[in-house]
């Protein structure tokens, strides 16, 4: 099965099994937005628990905050993003669909590199034990050919970004001869910029005054706290503000399933440190946040850094932390470096002194920042799409099962009674009653056990308990382990410790 297939099956499971729908799904959908299912709320809160708990839990110096979505109009002057949070936006005519004429261009310079790797897999296949990749990719013709003009669009890509050339970014799309993926032609518009946020009325205002925005980013709802939080909580340099919460984009192009949405779930910090130390904490939160992704388990190899080719408008060093989605490496998380911009800026605007006084150095001083900025409903992706798998069993039959880490999985365990009849039901609803405080269970008496079995090897539940006549007698019952089918009795006084030994928080956060 090819990953695109893979991802539409993902696609069609998160919905058949509650985790997540369309938005306003009996009126068509409205386009790039969803809404989390029964199960997908509970997987969303658990990754909320696990960022929260790395963030303000394990570090002294981090606190958390919930700031409103509506914020005065002249935050987005002041941050920037009324002037400068625009994508070069790109019609075909003939289609009438509409791209981002940078994203045109990546997936192009994708297809290169796709090309320079499957020639170099050709080489391996024909050197065998031999074939030295290093000199193959510096000899090799057709490799060095696709290289020069990947080397090529790339810079002049990178430099119209820089310097804003909406033309030169046209000028590009037409000389690398990019088509239209839907009509096949090369009838392009000029390329526009095109402001992200979504604007309404406050009030019953209408006109320039009332004009608001819904937030792009949770990280300025910090920026206009640090004040507030500084001197209530008595925070000293260096120290971080977490925030999980909505933002808003009216992205161009949105597609790829909650990949990228109009509205969507950002947990950011945001760590004030002293000026000319930030490239220190940059380096140390690329670290750590790349340790937070790893101790998920969902493999070492699916996560990769990469540097911005155009800074945005408020930093001075950037990357991102890509994940290999079934769709190719795309972002998942960003690192900023923001300098003084965001509180300079809303300094100046506001008229109000937003600095910090350093009792070390006996001065006062405009912090620097460090963000830390992931999607959730990225990560959520990332999860998922890691975990699906459907897996041929021995007796023919396939399986799908999410194997979802077991700490952040939206149900511990489920309660099986082997039969509806004979007390078994009884039993195995105490079991419910005396697991049910510490974890999202679920009971279930209907179908065949191997039926059951399934349904929750397909919401990723780890333990499966079956109580059956024996159990009466013995108080013990069956667990059946979700990723290898296993199966063992234990004790039900010994329930609870099983199931904590692999769910429990701590695990993650202890690998971090
Ligand atoms: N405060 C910095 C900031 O917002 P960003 O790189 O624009 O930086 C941070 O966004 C993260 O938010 C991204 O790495 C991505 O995971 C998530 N994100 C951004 N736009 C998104 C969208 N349209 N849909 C889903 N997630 C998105």
């Amino acid at each position: 099965m090819t990953q695109e297939e893979v991802f539409k099956n993902l696609t069609a499971h998160c919905k058949e099994y509650g985790f997540i729908f369309q938005s306003s799904e009996i009126y068509d959908g409205l386009s790039a937005v969803y809404d989390y299912g029964q199960l997908g709320v509970e997987l969303k809160n658990n990754i909320k628990k696990y960022w929260w708990d790395s963030m303000v839990r394990l570090h002294e110096n981090i606190v958390g905050i919930d700031s409103a979505i509506f914020m005065h109009p002249k935050v987005w002057e002041a941050s920037g993003h009324v002037g400068a949070f625009n994508d070069p936006l790109i019609d075909n005519k003939d289609s009438k669909k509409r791209y981002r004429a940078d994203v045109l261009i990546e997936d192009y310079l994708a297809k290169l590199e796709e090309k320079m790797n499957k020639e170099v897999e050709k080489g391996r296949k024909r050197f065998g034990d031999a074939f030295n990749e290093e000199q193959f990719r510096a000899t090799n013709p057709n490799v060095l050919r696709s290289k020069a003009q990947y080397d090529a669009i790339h810079a002049r890509m990178v430099k119209a970004l820089n310097d804003n050339d909406l033309n030169e970014m046209r000028q590009i799309i037409v000389d690398a001869e990019i088509a239209c993926p839907i009509s096949g032609t090369k009838n392009w518009t000029e390329v526009r910029q095109f402001n992200l946020m979504f604007s309404t009325q406050l009030g019953n205002i209408s006109g320039e005054d009332g004009t608001i925005y819904l937030r792009p980013e949770t990280a300025q709802g910090i920026f206009v706290n640090f004040l507030n939080v500084q001197k209530t909580g008595r925070m000293k340099i260096p120290f971080g503000i977490a925030q999980i919460g909505k933002a808003f984009r009216n992205e161009i192009v949105a597609r790829q399933f909650i990949f990228r949405m109009r509205e969507f779930e950002q947990m950011e910090m945001q760590f004030f440190v002293q000026p000319g130390s930030e490239m220190e904490w940059f380096k140390k939160w690329k670290e750590l946040r790349l340790n937070w992704h790893k101790a998920m388990g969902l493999g070492d190899e699916k996560y990769r850094f990469h540097d911005h080719d155009k800074l945005a408008h408020y930093a001075n060093a950037a990357t991102d932390i890509e994940f290999e989605f079934p769709f190719g490496f795309k972002e998942l998380e960003g690192i900023h470096s923001r300098t003084d911009f965001d509180l300079g800026n809303h300094q100046r605007v506001s008229g109000r002194k937003i600095q910090y006084f350093d009792p070390e150095k006996n001065e006062s001083y405009v912090p620097y920042v460090v963000e830390t900025s992931i999607g959730l409903d990225r990560c959520f992706l990332a999860i998922l799409s890691s975990a699906y798998k459907e897996e041929a069993l021995e007796n023919g039959e396939t399986r799908v099962v999410l194997s979802i880490p077991a700490e952040l999985a939206p149900v511990k365990a489920a309660v099986l009674p082997l039969v509806k009849k004979d007390g078994l039901p009884e039993k195995a609803q105490e079991i419910m009653d005396m697991l049910k405080f510490d974890y999202n269970c679920q009971y279930d008496e209907k179908d065949s056990i191997g039926k059951r079995y399934r349904r929750q090897d397909a919401i990723g539940t780890p333990f499966c308990i079956t109580v059956d006549h024996d159990s009466l007698v013995d108080n013990k019952v069956t667990i059946r382990y979700r990723d290898t089918m296993e199966q063992e009795r234990v004790d039900i006084s010994s329930l609870k410790a099983v199931i904590a030994e692999k769910v429990d928080l701590v695990n993650l956060l202890k690998k971090i």
